[in-house]
């Protein structure tokens, strides 16, 4: 019987918090330990015209951190172009967001793939068609949550939050991870891991350093590194390599 690759679903407290740049931190570094990683962006707004078509620069960066060769179509089946909810950016062009595609493309990536990685949209609670949350989305695949939090002032309510929610409807959540923490934090970005750590109901595996870089991919090639404290193997019971 073929066994079914591992996966993640990574989720943030918000929008912009840095899903993609911690997603593909990760399968930068999981890549180079040398797990075939697969990569995943169900639901794209404010995609981008390149030529004829309309790209996810999400999907694009978390291809190229991965070197995950599936078809566009594959790791990023819904690119809208208004960066706006995606449920409304959909409609906006008459179009309606399903599971079943999102389910298929997961699909074909685990069968070519040992592991692989999902980004959400937004937070969970994010509405993506009639009947469709970013919520259902690692609940229906069966995936682990992996939740990025802000550094600063709200942090601890938002993070929590996403845990109550995660918690509520049963879907399992590795841990948590801050990103984009001052080296000389000040106020809450001095506390809110400590205070995260002990009120969330699940791990927290750390924060990760706000960088000064050129583009995105220098920053995923900084934080890369970063990741080796987080367990990530461990978490997800991958074969050990030592590439
Ligand atoms: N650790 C960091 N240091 C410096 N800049 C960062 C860091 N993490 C993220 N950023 C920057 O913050 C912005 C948002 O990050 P990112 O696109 O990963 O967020 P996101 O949660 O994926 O957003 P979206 O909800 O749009 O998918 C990007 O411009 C990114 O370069
Ligand atoms: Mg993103």
């Amino acid at each position: 019987m073929e066994t079914k690759a591992k996966g993640m679903f990574i989720t943030g407290t918000d929008t912009g918090v840095g899903k993609t740049v911690v997603a593909a931190a990760i399968a930068r570094y999981l890549s180079r330990k040398g797990y075939a990683v697969g990569v995943l962006k169900p639901v794209t707004s404010g995609g981008v015209k390149r030529g004829d078509s309309l790209v996810s620069q999400d999907a694009e960066l978390l291809r190229w951190a991965s070197g995950c060769t599936a078809p566009c179509h594959i790791t990023s089946p819904y690119v809208f172009r208004e960066p706006i909810a995606p449920s409304e950016a959909a409609h906006r062009v008459g179009r309606e967001i399903g599971f079943e595609p999102i389910r298929e493309a997961y699909e074909q990536l685990s069968l070519s793939h040992e592991l692989v990685i999902v980004e959400g949209a937004g937070g969970l609670l994010v509405p993506l068609g009639p009947d469709l949350l970013v919520a259902d989305l690692p609940a229906r695949l069966g995936l682990p949550l992996l939740i990025v939090s802000r550094p600063d002032l709200g942090t601890v309510n938002h993070t929590l939050m996403t845990c109550e929610c995660a918690l509520s409807r049963h879907i399992r959540t590795l841990g948590i991870v801050i990103n984009g923490r001052s080296d000389s934090p000040a106020g809450a970005e001095e506390y809110a891991p400590r205070l995260i750590a002990e009120l969330s109901p699940v791990p927290f595996l750390g924060a990760l350093p706000r960088m000064t870089s050129s583009d995105e991919k220098d920053l995923v090639e900084k934080l890369a590194p970063a990741v080796a404290h987080m367990r990530i193997e461990t978490l997800l019971a991958l074969e050990v390599k030592h590439a």
